[in-house]
């Protein structure tokens, strides 16, 4: 049994993202297709939003779908839109049941129609949770949030809205899809893969990076408990120095 009490006077996190890899790996391992890999995987979605929310995470962002992730066979992205479908549809049931506040991050435009139905409907039904906020990012590339944000600056100029000597930093996090939401603390990348894939670049600037070889649907609380012992042993200096 997992146990909170290890983590007595340990820094938890604030703000926990995640790249949820290693679901085909996990399949083959067993034999099985693919798409029972992205199954499972999506059960410990489910279990590790209850265990964040009983660590005291106040965000979590996974990493679902990647604009990049359109380039494998169709068959697959199917299956993995059919998953979607009903995980969605399931996460506004637990979504009220567990008082989390769900948001999904990326561009939406690709997606089906009922998807994006989907989506609003989740989000209108849990924005007044007051638990853990769960950020699904989804057809999410860092590159393209970020062209779009440009994008958006740009018009707003262009239209009077705003002026080229009030852009700052603080205002460019305000145009990205993750507005309002602290930038992560921490970083989590299952499957022994140490690269970015696209992942809110601009948001994990100062994040601790935390890498696994547990593949996605073998990931559980023990081992999230294990990447906030290690977090607690890093040194995060912003920069700055840190007296001896
Ligand atoms: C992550 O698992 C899920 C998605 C990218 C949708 P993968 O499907 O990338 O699993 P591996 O990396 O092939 O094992
Ligand atoms: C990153 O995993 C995207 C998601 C977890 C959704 P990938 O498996 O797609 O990344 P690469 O291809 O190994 O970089
Ligand atoms: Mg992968």
């Amino acid at each position: 049994m997992s146990n909170n009490k290890v983590l007595e006077g340990m820094k938890i996190p604030e703000h926990v993202a995640i790249i949820m890899d290693g679901n085909g790996r996990w399949a083959k391992k067993r034999m099985l297709p693919r798409n029972m890999g992205h199954v499972q995987g999506a059960k410990t979605v489910e279990q590790i939003c209850e265990d964040a929310d009983s660590v005291g995470i106040k965000y979590l962002t996974v990493y679902a779908f990647s604009t990049e992730n359109w380039s494998r066979p169709e068959k697959e992205v199917n299956a993995i839109m059919k998953l979607l479908r009903n995980y969605l549809k399931d996460c506004i049931k637990r979504a009220n049941t567990n008082n989390m506040k769900v948001r999904v991050i990326g561009e939406r435009s690709r997606l089906s129609d009922d998807i994006r139905e989907k989506i609003e409907e989740l989000e209108e039904a849990s924005k007044n949770n007051t638990g853990l906020n769960f950020t699904i990012a989804l057809n999410y590339g860092s590159k393209d949030e970020i062209t779009r944000a440009v994008k958006r600056i740009v018009r707003d100029c262009v239209d009077g809205i705003t002026n080229v000597e009030d852009i700052d930093e603080k205002m460019i996090s305000g145009y990205l899809d993750t507005a309002g939401i602290p930038d992560p603390d921490l970083l989590i990348r299952t499957s022994g893969e140490e690269r970015l894939s696209n992942y809110l670049m601009w948001q994990l600037a100062y994040a601790e990076f935390y890498f696994t070889d547990v593949l996605w649907p073998d990931f559980d609380k023990d081992e999230l408990i294990k990447a906030i012992e290690k977090y607690n042993g890093r040194d995060r200096r912003f920069g700055g120095v840190n007296e001896e």
